[in-house]
């Protein structure tokens, strides 16, 4: 299996406008399937797709097939799940700022729960549900104010952060639940962050949980499901050594660490995790040249392409596929746009290169080409896929 992944078709490469994503769609029915049979084993575990993690619809389509229902975090996404198939009932909405259209859209849909963040979003949801004579099914985002340990940018359940709401106003919170009749609790939700590969991190989630559950409890509340959010990293490093993430211990910290009742579910938003280690971004190099004391590899893939490593200085593994040269050598590797920061990774030792070579940079299959731009009226890089190219 490793081998499939390191094996680009680099000589079908040749014949494509660059830069394009590279999906290997047997790595990502691979993942799937080992988060399938992990969650087997609990009959009360569902995985939610992340969708904001790659929308591509082949990559849907791949992901809804294996079963998985959607997180989605705007109108357009619960639209895209829709369209890609994903089953209403499977289908949560969760965000900061959902707009009406956005409440509309999704109740005429009868997606699954609304993950609420606050109490005004409570209860324009529970206005517009009225008007349209509906029930809406709501979770409670708290924030449970655990650190993720992870980049400052992608935390985001510490009580510094946007999400969430607070649990000092858990019972202003509930008691509103008295007053409007078209909203019903049925859940609590907690996202704390992405990219987390410490499984201590989600222990201190679990335990977090099981505190909070307790304040409910007290008021004689269980709710149905518990929604743990997603976060689990990926081996950045080494996309080849470990091309599938750490299913088994994620799912497994949460069995010994969270306390469920029997009658209660609990949900999952994987994004990254699913979808990383199976897309490249595939680039030429324009040209090699020479700086003061370094050497500059210039890319036609850029910041617009892949902004991750601009935009959190993430690491993303860079490789020259079609060098011949066994000798090597160190560049700074950078794209074409008039920006210093749109450099994919310094002083990285390649072979030898030269114009015309082809590059992969590794493990962009989430957060890549859904947030690719035009900025400099770039064309979007267009995704290819292992099955049929
Ligand atoms: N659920 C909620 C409510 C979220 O906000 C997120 C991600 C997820 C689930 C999925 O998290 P994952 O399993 O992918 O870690 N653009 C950044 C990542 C932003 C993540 C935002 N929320 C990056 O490129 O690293």
């Amino acid at each position: 299996m490793r081998d499939i992944i390191s094996n680009f078709p680099v000589e079908k490469f040749k014949d494509i406008q660059t830069p394009f994503y590279y999906y290997n769609t047997d790595l990502l029915k691979e993942t799937l399937a080992v988060i399938n049979n992990e969650t087997s084993k609990y009959d009360n575990y569902h995985v939610h797709y992340a969708v904001k993690a790659n929308a591509n619809p082949t990559i849907l389509s791949i992901i809804k097939d294996a079963g998985l229902g959607a997180d989605c975090v705007s109108g357009g996404e619960v639209e895209t799940a829709l369209k890609a198939g994903f089953p209403p009932e499977k289908i949560v909405f969760a965000g900061v700022g959902k707009s009406d259209w956005e409440i509309i859209l999704s109740l005429e849909a009868g997606i699954s729960c609304f993950n609420v963040e606050s109490i005004p979003e409570l209860e324009n949801i529970n206005r517009i549900a009225k008007e349209m004579n509906k029930y809406a099914s709501v979770a409670l985002r708290i924030n449970p104010n655990v650190d993720a340990h992870t980049h400052s940018y992608i935390t985001t359940g510490l009580s510094e952060n946007k999400f969430g709401i607070d649990i000092s106003l858990i019972d202003k919170v509930l008691d509103k639940f008295t007053e409007l009749n078209n909203v019903k609790l049925i859940g609590l939700h907690f996202h704390f962050g992405s990219q987390i590969t410490d499984m201590d991190s989600f222990r201190s989630l679990a335990i977090r949980i099981n505190e909070i559950q307790e304040i409910f409890y007290r008021r004689m509340i269980i709710v149905e499901n518990i929604n743990v959010g997603g976060g689990l990293g990926v081996d950045y490093q080494n996309p080849d050594k470990n091309a599938i993430p750490t299913f088994r211990e994620y799912f497994e910290t949460f069995r010994k660490h969270l306390a469920l009742r029997p009658i209660q579910h609990l949900h999952f938003e994987l994004g990254r995790s699913v979808v990383c280690q199976c897309g490249s971004l595939i680039s030429r190099v324009l040209y090699v040249k020479e700086g003061v004391d370094k050497k500059f590899v210039i890319l036609d893939a850029g910041m617009t392409d892949l902004i991750r490593p601009a935009l959190y200085q993430a690491y993303h593994k860079i490789e020259n596929l079609s060098a011949t040269n066994t000798e090597k050598e160190d560049y700074d590797v950078v794209g074409p746009i008039c920006e210093s920061s749109d450099c994919f990774g310094k002083a990285i030792e390649l072979p030898i290169t030269e114009r015309g070579d082809i590059f992969a940079i590794r493990s962009a299959g989430a957060y890549g080409e859904i947030m690719a731009s035009q900025y400099n009226c770039r064309k979007l890089p267009k995704p290819y896929f292992s099955d049929t190219i």
